[in-house]
């Protein structure tokens, strides 16, 4: 299959000697199919010049943080938001380590801390620095963070060592690269994603909300889409930017997430996760106006709202469903009972109280739960979580059409 026909690659050379092989990974790419536009460190051009890079990818190099000097006026965040994929090759052990540390020091830095796509480093470098317990420990946390690797392989360094630091063979990365867009089963299939808070309203400026940032059912959306899945995200109030490639359902209340949701079943969805938090109750009546500061003590009578998941398990249209379930203690039990309560194929359960973990944290752990078997998806950046949720999803979802 062609994984990377017409695949926006984007390939940041950092400085090594290993660059002159660089050239022939776009060449390589191209070949495949991929529009392949290339980024240089000022470091990489003492080893290959531009306007190599400029005649094997057909395409204006950029070398600059600043939009007035690269001449197809496409400025760092552009080029972040335009890449489906980043790959850093090679990428050297300083630049490793600027990522590590979040560094926006040039135009290559900056491309990555700006880019929500996945990014693949394939190290180079002398292999004695390749085994320094720093560069491991960037390159631990950059796996924990999500980064994807190639290499670095084994054999003899333009030093004149033998070990590992080598950069992978260009030959590799067209089937490398393409392994970060396989669909996974997912390839065409509709998933509608619920996420974030809901909002309810007890008069015209106040509203009863909760801690969700959305940020879970967000990266799910974004991986789903990364693995061409058609994505419908509806989404309560959230600081974040629509994710690439979903469609966006903005919603505020609980009520007005039910009805979406619904409404989307009608145009049949192969897969629901109902990553989002939703009210369980909501006021039975919104004042008209700003309720005054005159009573000592006041009473709101609330009502409980229709449960979304609940209500999509039991569709006629059901797709495969997924819950979430945030637990603060007998998480296995808790979430089993949901999960046959609400007749899930799958609930995904966290632990919710923890400091870095969950609510308003860029991190999480799951535990996924289905019909016999359970999965542990360890603690890292919910970006990495997404994509092994989504992959697990996948399998169960591909072994229930059997
Ligand atoms: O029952 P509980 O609220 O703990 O279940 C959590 C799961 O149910 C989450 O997947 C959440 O998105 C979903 N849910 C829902 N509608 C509600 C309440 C929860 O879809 N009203």
């Amino acid at each position: 299959m062609d994984f990377l026909l017409s695949k926006k690659l984007l390939l940041i050379v950092t400085g090594g000697v290993a660059a002159y092989k660089s050239p022939e990974i776009v060449r390589k790419l191209r070949s495949a199919g991929a529009d392949v536009r290339v980024a240089m460190t000022s470091a990489a051009q003492e080893f290959v010049t531009e306007l190599t890079f400029q005649a094997v990818s057909g395409q204006d190099v950029f070398t600059s943080l600043f939009v007035g000097e690269t001449d197809s006026g496409m400025g760092h965040i552009e080029l972040a938001r335009w890449a489906d994929a980043i790959i850093v090759a090679p990428a050297s052990a300083d630049f490793i380590s600027q990522i590590a540390t979040g560094q926006a020091k040039d135009l290559a830095s900056t491309i990555c801390l700006a880019s929500t796509s996945p990014i693949l480093l394939a190290p180079a470098m002398n292999q004695q620095m390749w085994k320094n317990l720093a560069t491991q420990a960037n390159i631990k946390k950059l796996k924990q963070r999500g980064f994807l690797f190639n290499g670095p392989s084994s054999g003899e360094q333009a030093c004149g060592e033998v070990g590992l630091g080598r950069l992978a063979e260009p030959e590799t990365f067209v089937a490398v690269v393409s392994d970060m867009f396989k669909t996974n089963h997912l390839s065409g299939s509709k998933i509608l994603i619920t996420a974030g808070p809901t909002q309810e309203p007890i008069d015209p400026v106040r509203y009863i909300g909760n801690r969700s940032s959305g940020l879970m059912g967000y990266c799910l959306a974004s991986v789903a889409a990364e693995m061409s899945a058609i994505v419908t995200l509806v989404s309560g109030p959230t600081a974040l930017p629509a994710p690439k490639g979903a469609s966006l359902i903005a919603v505020n209340t609980a009520r007005q997430m039910f009805k979406a949701t619904l409404r989307e079943l009608d145009s049949k969805q192969d897969i629901f996760i109902g990553a989002a938090a939703v009210a369980d109750y909501t006021p039975v009546k919104t004042a008209m106006n700003k309720i005054k500061k005159i009573e000592e003590t006041i009473t709101l009578e609330m009502k409980k709202n229709p449960d979304i998941l609940a209500a999509v398990s039991q569709h006629p249209n059901r797709p495969f469903t997924v819950g979430f379930a945030a637990e603060t203690e007998n998480l296995e039990r808790n979430a089993m009972n949901k999960m046959k309560k609400k007749e899930l194929n799958m609930i995904a359960a966290n632990l919710v109280g923890l400091s870095d973990q969950g609510f308003g944290s860029s991190k999480n752990e799951l535990f996924v739960f289905y019909k016999r078997s359970k999965s542990h998806i360890p603690r890292a950046e919910k970006l990495q979580v997404a994509r092994s949720l989504l992959n697990l999803i996948a399998k169960n979802y591909k072994a229930s059409k059997k």
